[in-house]
């Protein structure tokens, strides 16, 4: 496993870190033992970073992570959670209001319950789970965030950027008024690079990046028949309904064919271009289960992304909102 630093903050994550929304339960049903059983396997082989929400399973997959840390006894592991705003923005609302979103006594009052589910005395990193461009205008947020940090009951503070929004984050992260950005990035959503980066470069904010395998769709190994074998209701059986599974499927089979001389899988080549933008600090890959902790492990081994096929993939450019 490699290491990067965390923006300013002097924490070295790993490149690989765990995404914990599956633990939760929305994603089809889940053992907590095994879910614990593979945290802590991840552990074991150096994932030093766990991304987790109020949201996922309401606070159930905190609840996990928690007790995963309550079991382990190796190196440091950082926890990330997020809050949810009172109100969520409509996701085809450009520019919505960040009055009201985040008032003193509702972060204060999600500190205190996110401090209970995860059996902390103090959180690694606080997220807004919903950034809003609209935040570096009003920021009664942030002065709530650090009198916490002040106080003892939050370490870092980051944002989340809204699906598919990239360019929202842009601001804050030339401003460098947070620790960390968490954003969608992978072969399909490759717009961060293009002024999300350059901007979090040069204030050396950390970048966390999210839904590398475009919820599994860059895992390759999707067929004709898996969108039937989904819980009706799951995570992904909601985001791929209609044609947007076989849409999908189109654009996998075409990534496949060009990655296929460099990369003998689809989710190798997927992590590795994550990996290749340098302003990104860990890639918090969705995981279940103990083998996919593994291969996704296997991937991190600092070996460069090859260049030509980085000028070729830029062709693939799909961003699409699946969430809405
Ligand atoms: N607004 C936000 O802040 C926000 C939104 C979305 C996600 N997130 C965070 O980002 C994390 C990642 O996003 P995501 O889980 O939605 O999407 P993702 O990481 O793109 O995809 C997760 C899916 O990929 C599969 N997978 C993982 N590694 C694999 C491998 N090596 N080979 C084959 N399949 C593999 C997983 O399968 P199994 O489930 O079978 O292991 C899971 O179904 C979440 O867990 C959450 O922590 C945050």
């Amino acid at each position: 496993m490699q290491y990067r630093s965390f923006g300013r903050t002097g924490w070295n994550v790993s490149e690989i870190s765990f995404g914990a929304w599956q633990l939760g339960g929305q994603w089809g049903a889940v053992d907590d033992e095994q879910s614990i059983g593979t945290l802590l396997s991840a552990y074991e082989q150096g994932i030093n970073f766990v991304d987790t929400a109020e949201l996922y399973g309401a606070g159930h997959s905190e609840q996990v992570v928690g007790e995963s840390l309550r079991r382990w006894s190796g190196d440091r592991v950082y926890v990330a959670t997020k809050i949810q705003p009172t109100v969520w923005p409509n996701a085809t609302e450009d520019d919505p209001a960040m009055t009201g979103r985040y008032p003193q006594w509702h972060l204060r009052h999600g500190v205190e319950l996110a401090l209970s589910r995860l059996g902390v005395d103090r959180i690694d990193l606080l997220q807004l789970h919903c950034w809003l461009g609209d935040g570096v205008n009003n920021l009664e947020w942030l002065e709530t965030l650090n009198a916490l940090r002040v106080e003892g009951k939050i370490d870092k503070i980051g944002v989340s950027i809204r699906d598919y929004r990239p360019d929202e984050g842009v601001d804050i992260a030339a401003l460098g008024l947070v620790d960390s950005i968490q954003v969608i990035f992978n072969l399909f959503e490759q717009r961060p690079v293009d002024r999300l980066f350059p901007a979090g470069a040069r204030s050396n904010t950390a970048f966390i990046d999210r839904v590398a395998f475009d919820s599994g769709a860059l895992s390759g190994q999707w067929t004709p028949h898996t969108y039937a074998g989904w819980e009706p209701g799951s995570q992904q059986h909601e985001m791929f309904r209609g044609d947007r599974f076989t849409d999908t499927l189109e654009r996998v089979e075409a990534l496949k064919t060009l990655c296929a001389p460099y990369y003998p899988t689809l989710a190798e080549a997927a992590i590795r271009y994550t990996l290749s933008s340098p302003e990104v600090s860990t890639v918090i890959a969705g995981m279940r289960s103990r083998s996919n902790v593994a291969r996704n492990v296997s991937y991190s081994d600092g070996a460069p992304f090859p260049t030509e096929l980085l000028d070729q993939l830029a062709e693939h450019r799909w961003p699409r909102n699946y969430y809405a």
